[in-house]
């Protein structure tokens, strides 16, 4: 079988929605068949290369500007990367895409409802977000603006999906798109 090519793999959508779990799957799935890949995920980056930032939209937006410059470089080295990030503002993830091209980036919304993932709160965060402790969290007093034509669909609100599912779809549309 003919391997996949580089590219960018980009999931958004609300904090705890699942991004990361299925860039982790998705992760799996790819290096079984020994593709180099590679996760950048909003919750270690913003631990190192944009400690700096904070969650205002101007921060927000150079925190994607910058993964999406990263994201470039190790498409060039011939990895596929996978990239988790709320990602809230359209514009951003289009300026992103802009940087590849045709069929290099490919968008991923985690659908999963705001309800639900409020309801999960894993790490506790939309229950401060909510009492005021934490500002600007998405969702709650910052906007998340939906892909309105994201190559992928997921749709998790009613938990039936399993990651491992989801990234069976992903890697579906890998071949698809790539005629694999
Ligand atoms: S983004 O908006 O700039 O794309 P990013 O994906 O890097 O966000 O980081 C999101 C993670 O930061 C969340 O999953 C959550 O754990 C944490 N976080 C802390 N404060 C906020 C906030 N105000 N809004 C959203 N996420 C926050």
């Amino acid at each position: 079988m003919k391997h996949i090519q580089p590219c960018v793999i980009w999931f958004t959508g609300y904090s705890g929605a699942g991004k990361s779990s299925l860039a982790t799957a998705v992760d799996v799935l790819l290096k079984s068949q020994g593709i180099p890949t590679s996760i950048l995920d909003g919750d270690i980056v913003r631990t190192g290369l944009c400690q700096d930032l904070s969650y205002s939209k101007q921060d927000r937006e150079e925190n994607i500007r910058r993964v999406g410059h990263m994201a470039r470089q190790l498409v060039d080295t011939d990895t596929i990367v996978l990239c988790a990030f709320i990602s809230p503002f359209r514009e951003s993830r289009d300026k992103v895409r802009a940087l590849f091209s045709d069929g290099q980036f490919i968008e991923v919304f985690v659908d999963t409802s705001l309800e639900i993932c409020e309801e999960r709160d894993v790490k506790g965060l939309y229950k401060k977000a909510r009492s005021g402790v934490i500002k600007n969290f998405t969702g709650i007093d910052s906007p998340y603006e939906k892909p309105l034509s994201a190559e992928i669909h997921i749709i998790s609100s009613n938990n039936i999906q399993s990651p491992e599912t989801s990234a069976q779809q992903v890697i579906a549309y890998l071949q698809l798109s790539q005629n694999i």
